[in-house]
C-alpha cells in the first residue's frame, strides 16, 4: 500500500516538493509506463485541489492519444496545434490557460472545465506527452504549478 498524501494547511510551495518527491518514488525502478502514467495520474489529484481532470495524453505517430487519467471520459486523438494541448505539444511549452473560453480553439471535454495548465513532457527534447490539469475555477493554476508540474514531468520523463 501506497501512503503518499498532501499535509493540511501545507504551502504550495511545500505540496510540489512533496508531490515531487512522491512521483519520483512512485515510478522508481518500474519500468510499465502505463502503470506509471496511471498512478500519477491519482498522485496529482490527490495532492492538488479543486480539478476536474487530470491526466495524460501521448504522442502517437505525430498525434496526442489519451493516456491514463482521473475525470471524465474525454477526447480520444488531438492533432498537433489543436487545442490547449496541441498548442502544448506542437510548441513545447507550457500552457497556462486562467479561462479556457478566452482560449482559441479550446476543446471542451467537460464542460465544468474553466482553467487550464498543460505541462509537454520531454525525452532527449522530443515531446513524449502533455500533462493536462483542468480545473472548474477560473485562474485556478498559476506560475507556481507550473514550474512544479514542469519539474514533475522532468523527473517522470524516463519513466512514461
Ligand atoms: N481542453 C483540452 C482537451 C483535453 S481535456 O481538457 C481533457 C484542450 O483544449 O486541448
Amino acid at each position: 500500500m501506497f501512503t503518499f498524501a498532501p499535509t493540511e494547511g501545507q504551502s504550495k510551495a511545500d505540496l510540489h516538493a512533496d508531490l515531487l518527491s512522491s512521483a519520483r518514488a512512485l515510478t522508481e525502478g518500474e519500468p510499465d509506463a502505463v502503470a506509471n502514467m496511471a498512478n500519477l495520474a491519482a498522485l496529482i489529484w490527490q495532492f492538488m485541489p479543486d480539478l476536474n481532470w487530470a491526466g495524460f495524453y501521448r504522442m502517437v505517430d505525430g498525434e496526442l492519444v489519451l493516456g491514463p487519467f482521473i475525470g471524465k471520459p474525454a477526447c480520444i486523438r488531438i492533432a498537433l496545434g489543436k487545442g490547449v494541448c496541441g498548442t502544448a505539444a506542437s510548441t513545447a511549452e507550457t500552457q497556462l490557460v486562467p479561462d479556457v473560453h478566452a482560449f482559441p480553439g479550446h476543446i471542451a471535454c467537460d464542460a465544468a472545465s474553466r482553467s487550464e495548465l498543460v505541462v509537454p513532457v520531454l525525452r532527449d527534447g522530443v515531446v513524449i506527452a502533455v500533462i493536462d490539469l483542468d480545473s472548474p475555477s477560473p485562474a485556478r493554476f498559476d506560475a507556481q504549478d507550473a514550474r512544479g508540474i514542469e519539474a514533475l514531468a522532468a523527473a517522470i520523463a524516463p519513466h512514461i
